[in-house]
Parts: C-alpha cells; sequence; structure tokens
C-alpha cells in the first residue's frame, strides 16, 4: 500500500504529525562523481526542495530539516563559507515558490552567529511566509540539540522562573519548537545511524529510519518507504 492511498482513504492517524529529516550524504554524492563536495551540497538543497513538495502533498504539518549544525563549523573554510554563498541564493530564490504552497517557514538555532547575507535571507524568508497557515517548515542552521538546550535554561533562569514551576511542559515552551508536536519520525540518509545532536528532546519517542540511499538521490519513492515503515511501527509510549 502506498502513503497516498492511505490518505487517500482518509487514514491520516498513520501520518506521521512531525517529520524530522538529517540530509546526509551529499559529500559521498558528489566524490563518486568526480565532483566538488560543494557541487554535492548544492544537489542536496535542490532535493531539499522536491522533497518539501512530495511531505507537502501529503499535508504533513510539520517538517524539519537539518541544514547545518553547530559542529559543521569544524568544516575546512573553503566549504563553510561555500556552502552559506549556494544556501543564500537557494533560499532567496526559493522562498517565493514556498510561500505560494503556503507553507510557513520558521529557523530554528542560533541566528545570530551566522554570516550576514545568509542570516538575512532566512530572515527575509520567514517574515515573508509567516502568515501561512500550511505547513509549518523548521529550517535548522547552526542548530544543535545541547545548544536549545542550554539557551532554553539560560531564558528560564532571566525570566526568573522559581525551580517548583518547572515542568517538562514548561521546559518544551522555550526550546525553539515551542507549540509543536514532538517528532514522529526520524529519517537519516546515507547508512549514518547517529542523531548528532539534532532534536535531543523532541525525537525521545520518535520512531527512527535509516537509509542507504545518499541525500541527493533521496525521492519520492524513498520517502513513501519511510512512510511505509512508519506505518507499521506500533507506538506504545514506554505502556504495553
Ligand atoms: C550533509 O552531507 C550536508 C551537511 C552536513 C551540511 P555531508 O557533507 O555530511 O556529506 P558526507 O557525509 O560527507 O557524504
Ligand atoms: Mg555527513
Amino acid at each position: 500500500m502506498t502513503a497516498s492511498s492511505s490518505s487517500a482513504s482518509g487514514n491520516h492517524s498513520l501520518l506521521p504529525t512531525h517529520i524530522a529529516i538529517v540530509p546526509d550524504g551529499n559529500g559521498r554524492w558528489a566524490e563518486k562523481r568526480g565532483l566538488s563536495r560543494l557541487e554535492g551540497h548544492r544537489e542536496g538543497m535542490e532535493n531539499m526542495y522536491r522533497l518539501v513538495e512530495y511531505v507537502d502533498e501529503y499535508k504533513i504539518p510539520y517538517l524539519t530539516l537539518y541544514g547545518f549544525s553547530t559542529e559543521n563549523w569544524s568544516r575546512p573554510e573553503e566549504e563553510v563559507l561555500g556552502l552559506f554563498s549556494s544556501l543564500t541564493e537557494f533560499i532567496k530564490r526559493t522562498s517565493p515558490d514556498v510561500h505560494r504552497r503556503g507553507i510557513k517557514i520558521n529557523h530554528i538555532g542560533r541566528l545570530s552567529e551566522l554570516p550576514e547575507e545568509f542570516r538575512q535571507s532566512i530572515i527575509d524568508a520567514v517574515e515573508l511566509t509567516e502568515n501561512n497557515t500550511g505547513m509549518t517548515l523548521n529550517i535548522a542552521f547552526n542548530y544543535g540539540g545541547r545548544a536549545e538546550i542550554t539557551d532554553a535554561i539560560r531564558r528560564i533562569i532571566d525570566d526568573g522562573i522559581p525551580s517548583e514551576k518547572i515542568t517538562e511542559d514548561m521546559i518544551e515552551n522555550y526550546l525553539y519548537t515551542a507549540g509543536m508536536p514532538s517528532v514522529d519520525l526520524l529519517i537519516r540518509t546515507s547508512d549514518e545511524r547517529r542523531l548528532s545532536n539534532f532534536l535531543i528532546w523532541q525525537t525521545s519517542y520518535s520512531e527512527y529510519y535509516f537509509t542507504k540511499v545518499l541525500w541527493p538521490d533521496f525521492r519520492k519513492k524513498d520517502i513513501d518507504k519511510a512512510l511505509e515503515f512508519y506505518r507499521q511501527r506500533k507506538r506504545r509510549f514506554g505502556g504495553l
């Protein structure tokens, strides 16, 4: 059974509400073809846009994409600068189409430490789409799960919250994903089986789907396989 036949029959509870993706393998994809790593990243970006369209067609309310982690700064400067320059162009070029689809773009991560032009392209995309009521698309740039929890603790203390008022729900409201549901399905490509500091709070009860497919090759049939995998899980959340 395909995901579309399921949603066509109205069985939406079998579709995840929130999908998170670690798109990995751009570099290996490029190396296999004798291309530069940057060309792999560019191909990966084009695929991000295709993927947003596929996921949006299933009317999945939340999609979170890992674009650049707080640890990725340790890569060679040439790769980092090239990546941000391509990303700036990519965000400027694609955000009007994303907007036309009614998608709301939201950034998660430490925005202030990102290169100025790139930062501005994100701010513009978020502003352009802020009143949209369709899918929420979280883009994680300079994101780290530990940084997110650290930032939450700082703000809780700055707000003068007494310790007895601290609950899990309250902490959630201080995360970058405040007001959004936890992740139901986490997908990582390129045969790596790590979370790599992504959404460590929000994925504590997620289903994890790993595939050998390298990110630039991950297409509609691959998202369908991930959704089929999800449908077959029995989620018990610690119960029986
Ligand atoms: C993922 O592809 C993109 C980013 C982390 C920015 P990689 O760059 O990690 O590709 P591999 O793992 O070297 O193949
Ligand atoms: Mg990698």
